[in-house]
């Protein structure tokens, strides 16, 4: 067997550097991956994103590998460490052709070397499953909280396992087929508006956020870092203020993705007390994805969550008529979050789970 060598991707900026001219195989790789592990290929960043989503900032610094085998690209390994905050952390991908354990396995000591190079001494990662064993199945490994089940033989679970990773946590991954049904939507909407009172109005933009709410949209994203439930994972708060709004807009922009953005603001303070927003890549016309969803903890009880949901979601239809399926990822344990969901239409599709690992 040949052996397997590695080679760093440093000119990722230039995009007609050698490293560039790999964008396109280690593309191909993931979207192999995702086709076994998932059987479609919506979570799989488009192609012409990838070189940009793949290059660093002030607020992360992103580093890839590539695990080369006689000439061929046979792996990847992407880590991305955070700048502001959490410091200690770096959240770790890797790929391997046809999920090659051998391979795997040199990428994940290639892991744990970078991040002692970088001083960061806990590696973070999420793995995609279709379905759990049952309770009772002697392969099932338990989350911590209590809430999804993982099957510890397989290859991938029992590789972290090996490496001395620990599962932490499961979310419940979810699709939404779109359009969703109008009437439905009308008819939750209605009783949220009802519920929400006449203290709260519905502000909504689309890939901008406009001057007055910046600083409310940066402390809705401020708290998603810590009111999300994440289980034993460590993860601080991330820094967010007006700036950064504004630079993961010129991202978003750069990445040729877009997003749409609901808040619900209460009248008498101004304050934005809860948002959703729902993103999507401008080269895909079915796959979106709900991401934030927050409100303040002073706000809660109003059925905010599911009054922007709602809206957002009908919305959709109008900037992105082409739309088949929302895609969301939600702590096993967050029944007010999956209750909302539940209620939409959301249906379960598998689990994520999400691990940790403690360099000594
Ligand atoms: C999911 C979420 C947006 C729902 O908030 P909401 O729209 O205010 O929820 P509802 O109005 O439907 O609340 C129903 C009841 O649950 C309570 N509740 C809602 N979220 C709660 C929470 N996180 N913790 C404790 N109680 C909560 C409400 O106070 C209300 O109680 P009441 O009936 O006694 O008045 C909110 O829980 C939240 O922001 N969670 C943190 C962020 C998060 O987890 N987002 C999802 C990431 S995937």
């Amino acid at each position: 067997m040949t052996t397997l060598t590695f080679h760093e991707l440093t000119d990722l900026a230039d995009p007609q550097s050698a490293d560039s001219a790999l964008i396109p195989t280690i593309h191909e790789l993931v979207v192999q991956q995702n086709l076994r592990s998932m059987g479609h290929t919506d979570l799989v960043t488009p192609l012409e994103t990838r070189r940009q989503a793949m290059l660093g900032s002030e607020y992360t610094t992103r580093l890839s590998f590539v695990a080369e085998r006689g000439g061929e690209v046979v792996g990847m390994l992407h880590m991305s460490l955070p700048q502001k905050d959490n410091r200690s952390l770096v959240y770790v991908d890797t790929v391997a052709v046809d999920d090659d354990v051998e391979i795997l396995d040199a990428l994940f000591r290639l892991a744990d070397e970078v991040a002692r190079k970088n001083d960061r001494s806990i590696l973070s990662t999420w793995e995609p499953h279709r379905g759990e064993p049952e309770a009772g199945d002697p392969n099932a490994l338990e989350a911590p909280t209590g809430v999804g089940r993982i099957d510890a033989s397989e290859p991938l679970p029992a590789l972290y396992l090996k490496h001395g990773w620990k599962l932490e946590q499961t979310e419940r991954y979810s699709v939404l087929p779109l359009p969703a049904p109008s009437d439905l939507l009308a008819r939750l909407h209605a009783k949220a508006l009802a519920k929400a009172g006449a203290e709260y109005e519905i502000v909504h933009w689309q890939d901008h956020t406009p001057e007055e709410f910046l600083e409310g949209h940066a402390s809705l994203q401020r708290a998603m870092s810590t009111d999300v439930p994440h289980g034993d994972l460590e993860i601080e708060e991330t820094v967010y203020d007006a700036d950064r709004i504004l630079y993961f807009e010129k991202r978003i922009a750069e990445e040729d993705r877009g997003y749409v953005l609901f808040a619900a603001r209460h009248i008498p303070t101004g304050d934005l007390a809860g948002f959703t927003r729902i993103e999507y890549a401008k080269a895909y016309q079915e796959p979106c994805f709900q991401e934030e969803t927050l409100v303040k903890k002073e706000h809660r009880g109003h059925a905010l969550g599911m009054l922007v949901k709602t809206a957002a979601i009908a919305e959709l239809a109008v900037v992105r008529p082409g739309v088949k399926r929302l895609h969301t990822w939600n702590a096993g344990e967050n029944s007010y979050m999956l209750d909302i969901n539940v209620a939409l239409g959301f249906e379960k599709r598998g689990i994520e789970s999400a691990w940790q690992k403690k360099l000594s």
